[in-house]
């Protein structure tokens, strides 16, 4: 049976920093599920179709084809055969996926992948729902979080190390916006599943964090 650690958490909380290097220690294959939406939002972008329209985005849906795959332990996102890893890593991409992902059509679609995913190999899955939706019976769960200050002072600094410097006030009132849709959304809103640990990362370094999950880890054996 395939072992799989659920990370669930608002957006800049670190966990694609983190599931990535406990994916890397434990010889699992990590799975960035935001990935997937930000895919699919571009796609619904790409279209020309109304946002608004929850029937436009279902009939939509059947047209994105996503895969993933893994070269040297990194994950490459397709969309319909197209390589968009690097396209789904905009602003534009994750506002686009925070209101798409809210289309039960969506959601149903990417949480059949994400099941097939995590039931054949060992995953390190983040995400928003991974928890309380794709992976219920995760036997180890974790809901990691930090101050909106901290997560939009670490993301300033991630823009300003690319040489794209941004305004520190405005990336705070994303996370702002951005946190509320997810945390309000009719299906599967973000919330810490009721047997997750919580973990807020504000005053913890990287490797703090992930030596605790790997600590959990170890005594979930
Ligand atoms: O983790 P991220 O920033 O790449 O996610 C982008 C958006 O996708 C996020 O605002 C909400 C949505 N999302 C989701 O609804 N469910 C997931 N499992 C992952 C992401």
């Amino acid at each position: 049976m395939s072992f799989q650690i659920a990370i669930d958490g608002p957006a800049g909380a670190g966990k694609s920093t983190i599931a990535k290097e406990v994916a890397r220690r434990l010889q699992y294959v990590y799975i960035d599920t935001g990935a997937m939406y930000r895919a699919m939002g571009l796609y619904f972008a790409g279209c020309g179709i109304d946002l608004d329209s929850e029937e436009e985005i279902g009939r939509a849906c059947g047209g994105a084809e996503i895969t993933i795959r893994h070269v040297d332990g990194r994950q490459q996102v397709y969309l319909n055969g197209e390589n968009v890893t690097e396209q789904v890593r905009t602003e534009k991409a994750g506002m686009l996926a925070s209101k798409t992902s809210a289309y039960p059509e969506v959601r149903r679609k990417l949480v059949q992948l994400q099941q097939e995913m995590a039931r054949i190999q060992d995953v390190v899955m983040d995400g928003r729902d991974i928890g309380t939706a794709v992976l219920p019976e995760a036997p180890l769960k974790i809901y990691l979080t930090a101050s909106v200050e901290t997560r939009a002072r670490r993301r300033f600094l991630e823009l300003e190390a690319k040489g794209s410097p941004a305004d520190l006030a405005e990336i705070e009132a994303d996370i702002e916006k951005r946190d509320y849709q997810d945390m309000h959304r009719e299906m599967s809103p973000l919330r810490q599943a009721e047997d997750a640990v919580y973990l807020d990362s504000s005053d913890m370094t990287v490797e703090e964090v992930v030596d605790e999950i790997l600590k959990l880890r170890r005594q979930s054996e």
